[in-house]
């Protein structure tokens, strides 16, 4: 039943079955990001005899006592007693030949946050009982419970709301959530590694070193800082920038980090942050790090573009953009040391942030435009039918173009090249599937630097920035702290 609802293995906790006399048992510990609340309320709405009156909902017969080691109850649909119209106190239950389902619910006494859950009925579950049951599992096994990481360690003795709580706050607002699914788990075939992003070596290096590393061994970092200083704070990194022209990878490395990190990556789109009504955009800001700072293992919040929102104050700077901009200043310096929080920026134009907030950041990775020998990576990447040797040709011919203008061009070059293949415009070689040669790669690359050039004309014949070399001193500034 699981599989036949695409339920995967692994996503839902163990549960055991056993068959006692005539008694049959299912019982699965609830995970603490699943609130027993929860769990009851789905029960209910999948047991009982749906109703048109008071929203919609269900009623269930529901008789419950508390004893010290378990909160016992026993559900009884409502069928019996509204076809025969009996309604005298307990003779209502529907007492036929099947047992009452009764559910156990046991709570550690030790520890508050651990419970088990126990489905135990006379006979054999019937269909609507499996349903409930199989749903129950899925939701304590949650999304957010599936993770390795996040799951199966809470804090102890923290106030924290439950993980799941946050994630589903998170992702109401428009956050989007990527590295929840524990490293083990089958991973979805179009998900993103080192490997889609071609070149680019120095920055993955730096990428690895202040920020994955950090990240999964935090002792290391802790225990040089309490070596060295005389008061102890974390040298961990919270703040990186990633600045470059679009187009140069860095949205991609956010999403290979998220894969890697061991934490949830919390996407923040621009549209969430620019709000138009008035004290809701600092609002929405001020919640995701504060959500993200009750996660068990914390999280890394990824702020795309954000030079839209936090430029610099002086001048004919926006009211609410200064208003932002001041949350992020304050959020970025109140990080509690010991959370796994992390920021991560990124921008097109640095130039344009405030310095305030530059100043925040420990580490910057520079996303230039790629030079020859990565854009020959790219275009291996992403048309390696054609030779070193052409590749090197495709690689000369796209100076100053991005990853993304290449991976353009090459696009466009198949869609032509498909185009003539059907037009009989070119010729098929009937052993192998007739691939783009290289001049329709050049076409491809010539096409869009025109179409770059014409976008930059438009802007007031000003070329554009990304149509410029990257100045000198930003490659300079990789990885130092201001
Ligand atoms: N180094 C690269 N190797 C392969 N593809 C790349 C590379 N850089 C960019 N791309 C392509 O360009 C697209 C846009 O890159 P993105 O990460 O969004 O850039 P940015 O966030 O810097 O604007 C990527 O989805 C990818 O297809
Ligand atoms: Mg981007």
């Amino acid at each position: 039943m699981l599989k036949d609802k695409g339920i995967r293995y692994g996503s839902y906790p163990r549960f055991t079955v056993a068959v006692k006399g005539q008694k049959v048992t299912i019982e699965f510990q609830i995970p603490p990001s699943c609130e027993v609340a929860q769990l009851v309320a789905n029960l209910v709405s999948h047991l009982g005899l749906k109703v048109d009156e008071r929203g919609g909902g269900s009623d269930v017969l529901l008789r419950a006592w508390d004893s010290s080691v378990a909160w016992q109850l026993t559900l009884n649909p409502l069928e019996k007693q509204k076809e025969t119209g009996v309604n005298e106190g307990h003779s209502e239950y529907r007492n036929g030949d099947e047992g009452d389902l009764c559910i156990l619910i046991f709570r550690s006494l030790i520890s508050s946050d651990k419970a088990e859950i126990e489905f135990i009925k006379q006979g054999s579950l019937n269909q609507k009982e499996l349903e409930a049951f199989v749903s129950a599992l899925e939701l304590a096994g949650g999304r957010f419970a599936q993770s390795s990481s996040l799951g199966n360690k809470p804090r102890e003795g923290s106030a924290q709301i439950p993980a799941q709580k946050s994630i589903s706050s998170l992702e109401a607002m428009g956050v989007r959530i990527y590295g929840l699914d524990a490293p083990h788990q089958n991973k979805p075939y179009n998900e993103i590694s080192w490997d889609n992003i071609a070149g680019y070596d120095q920055q993955k290096q730096e990428i690895e070193d202040t920020i994955l590393l950090a990240l999964n061994s935090p002792q290391v970092y802790d225990d040089i800082a309490r070596g060295t200083r005389q008061k102890f704070e974390s040298n961990r990194p919270r703040a990186v920038l990633f600045e470059g022209p679009p187009g140069t990878g860095k949205t991609s490395c956010a999403r290979v980090i998220a894969n890697q990190a061991g934490v949830p990556l919390l996407y923040v789109p621009l549209e969430i942050v620019v709000s138009k009504y008035y004290g809701e955009s600092e609002r929405l800001l001020g919640q995701v790090f504060s959500l993200a700072n009750q996660l068990p293992d914390g999280a890394i919040i990824f702020l795309d573009e954000v030079d839209s929102f936090a430029t610099a104050r002086g001048g004919e700077i926006h009211e609410a953009t200064r208003r932002i901009l001041s949350v992020l200043l304050r959020q970025i310096d109140g990080f509690e040391q010991d959370k796994k929080v992390v920021v991560i920026a990124a921008t097109n134009r640095k130039q344009d942030l405030d310095p305030a907030l530059i100043s925040r950041f420990d580490s910057m990775i520079v996303f230039g435009l790629p030079d020859e020998h990565n854009r020959q990576q790219i275009a291996a990447q992403y048309a390696k039918h054609l030779t070193e040797s052409e590749l090197a040709e495709l690689a000369r011919i796209t100076n100053e173009m991005s990853g993304r203008d290449i991976r353009d061009a090459c696009q466009q070059a198949e869609r032509s090249w498909a185009s003539k293949l059907i037009r009989g415009q070119a010729t098929n070689n009937k052993e192998q599937p007739a691939l783009p040669p290289l001049e329709e790669y050049i076409r491809g690359a010539t096409n869009r630097r025109q179409a770059l050039l014409s976008v930059a004309e438009q802007r007031n014949q000003k070329p554009s920035p990304r149509m410029k070399k990257p100045p000198l001193d930003l490659l300079s500034l990789q990885s130092t702290a201001l």
